[in-house]
């Protein structure tokens, strides 16, 4: 991190947008239509009167009944188009299906075998309908929840929707997370129904997804049904009575399934994300201001048009393929392609034979997913005709200068705009992000969006103007979450409480003379490896869970390919051997618990953590440690001969 830092303190470089771009771009007609002359003037005009901005936009979507109100604001708490009646589903599909969308292709979809499967927006439509209205036999009412253990299979998307549909609210765990962190998120949520699949393929290598259920399904005292798609038709125990076939249950449903008139602040779903102690944090989103949100903002910064096909390259199972995958693009109407591989299987050069093969005219990844392809170089990319491409995106993490200027130079050959989007799960959409209207500086997410009003603060609360400090977003949008599910004190005091009405991100960024932002991580006891958020908390407390580790301290070391790598450092019980064996037996022991992105690359034994008196880990000299800088100050140890155990240990 430390080397990257300082590379974008010098970054002077800027990249003017491509005048026939702006001046097609929807940004810019919408601009000319409202007599708004300038970037500028957009963003002062909207921040002037940012209900103006958000109802002019929720006006391009159908509501059942008319909202009374765009914003009612008490801080913590907002809600976004009041009374309107409203369902996102609607707004995806059925709306679509009464255009000259009927027949338009919603969904490219590729296997990591190179299997095709194409929905049209009536197809989708009518799948959607029959799991909805199986959902609903099951006894799914409004408000239940759902949670949802797929891979990237079309039935994913499906699945989502059909909750939306019937005003269920869907929670969806990210498919590489394995039981355990299922079995305490669907417990959470208790959520009545699971949706998951017999299994799927990941390099090649067979993965047995309803099997890993099994083991953890009678600690899920809500769950009465599992749903089961038949992806690999590999073998697997069905329980009678709890387990069904997707395709017995939608086999005789009806195509038409009535949509559920959702109030505009109705929950629509669930998504647990890491926070800075061991539980995950239910982040609730609602219908009506995220549908607007979301949809927003692709129309804006990625310029979404209908002859556009779209490809987001992220996991559904994270924030960035629900609003971006899932919801936006189908209410835009837009062609996504839909990826279950990954990016070097079997190849280097599979994601660019995709964008070859569908025409990808606009491309969203993250900077890690770039510093893989750099590592490999360019003659891959340069073996496919990537003309197509008008527009690429950067999400997850901070890209450096060097990826940045990559990116542009071989995947958008210098002529592609990059949209640096920084974003969180909670907040659903896009806050600091580029537009297609905005000179670039390699590194940077640019200025908020419009209506957005972002600060950096000191310790005291003082705006500053320049330096490093706590990013905070000092207005309510519409696609905020609403609350955690379950924890409305966890919201107001992980979230509202350090800064009086106004929201921390938990980001460090930075503002240069221009006013334009650069993000430079987190700042709290959050990871983030490879774009994915993992808490130390989290990683600890399952190695902990290993009969051999009485105590766990862990940190991100930094890594040029992943951002950061997980560290641990592990106290063992007296009966147990420091040996390498352990460490691969307590690796996989944390790929259980949570999943494989969380095993940790380095572990070492030591005897001893650096604790204060009082008992705390000083994370701060480990971390200085593992980064191999300066520990400080260790006057406030009880234990100063730990820090040099340390080193050993790495
Ligand atoms: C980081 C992902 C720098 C940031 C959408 C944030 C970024 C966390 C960017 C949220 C970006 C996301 N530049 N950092 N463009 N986008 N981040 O909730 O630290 O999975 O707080 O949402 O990712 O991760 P989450």
């Amino acid at each position: 991190m430390g080397k990257n830092l300082d590379a974008l303190l010098k970054e002077e470089r800027i990249f003017k947008p491509d005048e026939e771009l702006v001046s097609n771009s929807n940004i810019k007609q919408w601009m000319d239509m409202h007599g708004i002359k300038n970037y500028d003037e957009l963003l002062e005009k909207s921040a002037a009167n940012p209900e103006w901005f958000w109802d002019e936009m929720a006006r391009d979507l159908v509501w059942f009944e008319d909202y009374n109100e765009v914003l009612e604001w008490k801080a913590p708490h907002a809600s976004w188009f009041l009374d309107g009646k409203f369902n996102i589903a609607y707004n995806a599909l059925d709306r679509h299906i009464k255009s000259g969308r009927k027949n338009k292709l919603a969904y490219i979809w590729e296997s990591e075998k190179g299997e095709v499967r194409k929905f049209t927006y009536f197809e989708l439509y009518r799948e959607v309908n029959r799991l909805a209205n199986a959902l609903k036999k099951m006894g799914i009412k409004k408000g239940d929840r759902v949670s949802i253990y797929l891979p990237m299979i079309p039935e994913l998307p499906i699945a989502m929707l059909a909750c939306a549909r019937i005003g269920a609210v869907h929670s969806v765990v990210f498919s590489g997370f394995w039981a355990k962190a299922f079995q305490e998120r669907a417990k959470d949520a208790q959520s009545k129904v699971a949706i998951t699949a017999d299994g799927f393929y990941r390099r090649g290598k067979l993965l047995k997804l309803k099997d890993t259920l099994d083991e953890v399904m009678e600690h899920i005292p809500s769950l009465e049904k599992v749903v089961v798609v038949k992806n690999t038709h590999c073998d697997l125990d069905m329980k009678k009575g709890r387990d069904v076939y997707w395709e017995e249950v939608i086999q005789n449903e009806s195509m038409e399934c009535s949509c559920e008139e959702m109030d505009s602040e109705d929950p629509l779903f669930i998504l647990y994300t890491s926070g800075t102690t061991g539980k995950p944090k239910g982040v609730l989103h609602t219908h009506g201001g995220y549908a607007v949100g979301a949809s927003t903002t692709l129309k804006f910064v990625f310029d979404i048009k209908d002859q556009d096909i779209w490809w987001c390259a992220a996991d559904i199972g994270w924030i960035t393929g629900h609003s971006y995958i899932v919801y936006a693009p189908l209410i835009l109407g837009a062609t996504s392609v839909m990826f279950e591989g990954t990016p070097d299987y079997p190849d280097p050069g599979r994601f660019w034979e995709i964008i070859e093969k569908y025409g990808v005219s606009i491309f969203y990844t993250a900077p890690t997913t770039i510093r893989l392809f750099m590592k490999y170089g360019e003659k891959w990319p340069q073996k496919y005709n990537m003309n197509t491409l008008r527009i690429l995106g950067s999400v997850g993490e901070p890209i450096n200068p060097e990826a940045w200027m990559w990116y542009h130079q071989h995947i958008g050959n210098r002529k592609c705009p990059i949209m640096d989007t920084w974003w969180q799960t909670e907040t659903g959409m896009h806050l600091i992000t580029p537009l297609p209207i905005t000179p670039l500086k390699p590194g940077s997410a640019v200025k908020p969006f419009p209506t957005i009003k972002a600060e950096i603060k000191d310790d005291e609360g003082n705006t500053l103007t320049k330096g490093g400090g706590h990013l905070v977003i000092k207005n309510p949008w519409p696609a905020m979450f609403r609350t955690l599910f379950g924890e409305p004190e966890r919201y107001v005091e992980s979230y509202w409480s350090k800064f009086p009405d106004t929201y921390l991100s938990g980001d460090v960024a930075r503002l240069d003379q221009d006013g334009y932002y650069w993000i430079q991580g987190r700042e709290d006891d959050v990871l983030n490896v490879a774009g994915h958020r993992i808490s130390t908390a989290e990683v600890e407390s399952a190695l902990v869970s290993h009969p051999s580790v009485v105590e766990s301290a862990v940190v991100g070391k930094p890594d040029l390919l992943k951002g950061e790598e997980i560290s641990a450092f592990v106290v063992l019980g007296e009966e147990y051997q420091a040996d390498p064996q352990l460490k691969n037996e307590l690796r996989d022991h944390v790929r259980k618990e949570i999943g494989p992105i969380a095993s940790p690359s380095y572990i070492g034994f030591v005897d001893d953590l650096p604790k204060t008196r009082s008992g705390k880990i000083m994370r701060r000299v480990i971390k200085a440690k593992v980064k191999s800088e300066d520990v400080g100050d260790t006057s406030t140890l009880a234990n100063p001969e730990s820090v040099d155990a340390l080193d050993r240990a790495i």
